[in-house]
């Protein structure tokens, strides 16, 4: 039987919202928990060092009430790295972060900082945490995220996300998103992929057979306005569902 893709949900978007107003609502807490009963297999929240949306108080708050795996985005910095050996959550994924930035840029570059990327991975699996690495679909990566002794990666779809659907080019980057799944599955990586995956270009994502996870946040949020979060989940989840039927 094959498995289904696993359906992480990013709250960040929630908090986004809460930010904007400095209120208490709409609470991200509440948006993990409505995404648990309503099917995801994991949260994804990324606390940023300039703390524009997830706050210390919601990360420690979630760990004590989540039932599914947290996956804790994170730069590598001393700072993170100290809260990620606290919080033990199931899951870290080391992201690049650049204060002017709207959102998460290109993947990490594992290959130029190697040594502070493996030290990190080894610093994190000391404490029971399995590491992800958000990479290009590149070869050259992805190599270096296996010598890393990650046992992740987390293939950025943001170019494929960018491009005309059904275009040549984004026919192009899908074709490597699968090469990449196929390069690290072969290597013992466990491949998920994650950013701008909305409704409608997910389902040839969710196809590529290695994959076994997908972070997606700002679509289910923003869908949320409209149908509700739990709604937003189950939809998602459908989507995962179809393109690969149990
Ligand atoms: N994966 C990673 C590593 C990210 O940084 C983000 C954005 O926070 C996502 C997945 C989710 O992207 P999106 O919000 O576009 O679905």
């Amino acid at each position: 039987m094959i498995n289904p893709v696993r359906l992480g949900v990013n709250i960040d978007h929630v908090a986004t919202l809460r930010q904007a107003r400095d209120t208490r609502y709409p609470c991200p807490i509440k948006a993990a928990l409505l995404a648990e009963q309503a099917g995801a297999d994991g949260i994804t929240l990324h606390l940023r060092e300039d703390r524009r949306h997830i706050q210390d108080s919601d990360v420690w708050q979630l760990k004590s009430l989540l039932h599914i795996p947290m996956n804790f985005e994170m730069a590598v910095t001393e700072e993170m790295l100290a809260i990620a050996e606290k919080l033990k959550p199931a899951y870290a994924c080391l992201v690049p972060e650049k204060r002017e930035e709207q959102t998460t840029e290109g993947g990490l570059d594992v290959v130029g900082n190697f040594r502070s990327i493996q030290s990190a991975c080894q610093r994190l699996q000391q404490n029971g945490i399995e590491v992800s690495l958000f990479i290009e679909p590149d070869f050259k990566q992805i190599d270096a995220a296996k010598e890393s002794g990650a046992t992740l990666i987390e293939l950025h779809t943001g170019h494929y996300a960018s491009l005309m659907q059904h275009s040549k080019s984004w026919h192009e980057a899908l074709a490597q998103l699968q090469k990449a799944a196929t390069h690290a599955h072969a290597l013992g990586l466990q491949v998920n992929a994650g950013h701008g995956l909305h409704y409608h270009n997910t389902l040839q994502v969710a196809a590529i057979p290695e994959m076994v996870e997908l972070n997606i946040g700002h679509a289910i949020v923003a869908h949320a306005v409209f149908v509700g979060f739990e709604q937003a989940v189950k939809e998602m989840k459908q989507c995962l569902l179809t393109a690969r039927p149990l």
